[in-house]
């Protein structure tokens, strides 16, 4: 078993950093193309076979120390009774967003293994066929109920804010709820096999921070205090103006996207592990650019307690040669004492 991950995680010593990426496996693979012409996004994330075979794409093409079980986080909002629908070009969309405390009786618990079984078929078919650490994961309270009270992406925030401003207490109940759901969800993950989970908060970086402190932070602990056994990740994007605040997650490392300097990170987080941080963008460079700012990041980061990622997930039309020119960067890597 590779252990690289987990050591780095530990903040031990390490030869390079470990490195994979959000969003590792999907558009930008043309076999992943090949499984997903035979059905829809929700079709694929419910065939265990295929979502294992999608989540393994990636590992076969780049010398990666992780992976991470094909799925979204949107998946626990459809099995709470929610309408969601993946629509090309617009992206996650629910026919029947939550707008009044009224609808919120709509919503309810819904159990993993009978709702969801198809995550925990999914991990239990992978962690048989791979030897680097598999990651389950969830969307964040803030961010799960972002998408259910918008209906989908937004630019202003503007529903789900209103709703904060205008119901705090009854959103605050909502945040709970999820919290328990994404606690729980994310427990029988690892129950299920998974050696890491990471909780996706990311828009989160809507909030002012005294916002975040209210209706993202508390929550984002909460659902992470349910995790026992295995390390905890957690990323927010557009989180600098939150880095004083971050360790209070509980989370046992944090990612951070590429607006962040890690080294200037740690000055303020003190020694927790991070995880990132290039711009997904800069997969479109030359490679030597590419490598340039690989290395800058794994020296801004020092050698104990880091995780190369990406600030954020990998676009689709990604060349596959800008990943390649990422992953050898990293492999090369060797810290010296
Ligand atoms: O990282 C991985 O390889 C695992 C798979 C994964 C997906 N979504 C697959 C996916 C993970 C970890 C996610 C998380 C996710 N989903 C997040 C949090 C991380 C982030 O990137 O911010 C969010 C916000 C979502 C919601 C979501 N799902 C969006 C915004 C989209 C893209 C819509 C679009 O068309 O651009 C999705 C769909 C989605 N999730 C795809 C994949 C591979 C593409 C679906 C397709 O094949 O058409």
């Amino acid at each position: 078993m590779n252990d690289l991950l987990l050591r780095a995680l530990r903040s031990e010593p390490v030869e390079r950093p470990p490195v994979w990426f959000m969003r590792q496996a999907g558009r930008y693979l043309p076999e992943y193309h090949t499984v997903r012409n035979t059905t829809d996004f929700l079709g694929l994330c419910r065939s265990p076979d295929l979502a294992a075979e999608v989540t393994l794409q990636p590992l076969r093409r780049f010398n990666l120390d992780a992976s991470i079980v094909f799925n979204d986080i949107l998946v626990p909002a459809a099995a709470m009774g929610m309408d969601l629908k993946f629509i090309k070009g617009q992206g996650p969309v629910f026919s029947d967003p939550i707008r009044s405390v009224n609808d919120l009786g709509r919503l309810r618990v819904p159990s993993v293994e009978k709702d969801m079984p198809h995550v925990l078929d999914t991990i239990r078919i992978l962690v048989d066929q791979i030897d680097v650490p598999l990651f389950g994961f969830a969307g964040a309270p803030f961010t799960l109920a972002a998408y259910m009270i918008e209906g989908g992406g937004s630019k202003n925030f503007l529903h789900v804010k209103q709703f904060m401003f205008e119901n705090p207490e009854r959103f605050e109940e909502l945040l709970g709820q999820l919290a328990e759901i994404c606690g729980d969800y994310l427990q029988a993950q690892m129950e299920a096999g998974c050696s890491a989970v990471q909780l996706f908060d990311t828009w989160a970086g809507c909030l002012s921070p005294e916002d975040y402190r209210r209706f993202a932070l508390p929550y984002a602990r909460q659902a992470l205090s349910k995790v026992k056994g295995v390390p905890r990740l957690y990323f927010t994007k557009d989180s600098s103006p939150f880095l004083p605040w971050l360790k209070e997650t509980g989370a046992d490392a944090l990612a951070l996207d590429w607006r962040t300097h890690l080294g200037a990170a740690r000055a303020v987080l003190g020694d927790i592990p991070v995880m990132g941080n290039l711009d997904p963008v800069a997969l479109y460079g030359p490679p030597e650019e590419i490598r340039r700012r690989v290395h800058a990041i794994i020296q801004s980061a020092g050698p104990r307690g880091h995780v190369f990622n990406l600030g954020h997930g990998i676009l689709p039309t990604t060349p596959i040669s800008g990943v390649e020119a990422m992953v050898s960067a990293v492999n090369e890597w060797r810290w010296t004492d």
